[in-house]
């Protein structure tokens, strides 16, 4: 199994001599990368010892970039530092959402005359 590494961890090589990155959940270690890397140095300092993964998409990096990126994996990030899209959340919305339109397709029904009849 990988190795877990936590964000707090991450943030501890936050300097260009000691460069830990983290993209879509993956850590890694572009230390020996920075000098090479197309985009400038100062790209990379400037997610270094975070979660870069919305940097790296904008910039629209090719699928080159990302077979570099695997040279430096070092592990994933920690479970409990991955943010997560809430099942639970979605369905209240659903919910919510589905009893509103029906609320008022009920109205509607009901003001044509159409309900129920006595
Ligand atoms: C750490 C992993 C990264 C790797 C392996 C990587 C690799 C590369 C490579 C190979 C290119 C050349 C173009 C391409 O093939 O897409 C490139 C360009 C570029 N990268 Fe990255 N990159 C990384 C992270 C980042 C981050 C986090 C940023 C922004 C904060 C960034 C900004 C750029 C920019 C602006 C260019 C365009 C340079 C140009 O076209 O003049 N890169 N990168």
């Amino acid at each position: 199994m990988a190795k877990e590494i936590s964000l707090a961890t991450v943030k501890e090589h936050n300097k260009s001599d000691d460069l830990w990155i983290v993209i879509e959940n993956k850590v890694y270690d572009v230390t020996k990368f920075r000098s090479e890397h197309p985009g400038g140095e100062d790209t990379l300092d400037y997610v270094a010892g975070r979660d870069g993964t919305k940097e790296f998409i904008e910039v629209g990096h090719s699928l080159e970039a990302r077979e570099i990126l695997k040279k430096f994996y070092i592990g994933d990030l920690a479970a409990a530092d991955i943010k997560k899209k809430s099942p639970v959340r979605c369905a209240h919305v659903g919910l919510a959402l589905g009893a509103i339109i029906l609320g008022f397709a009920l109205i509607y029904v009901i003001k044509r005359g159409g309900g129920p009849k006595q």
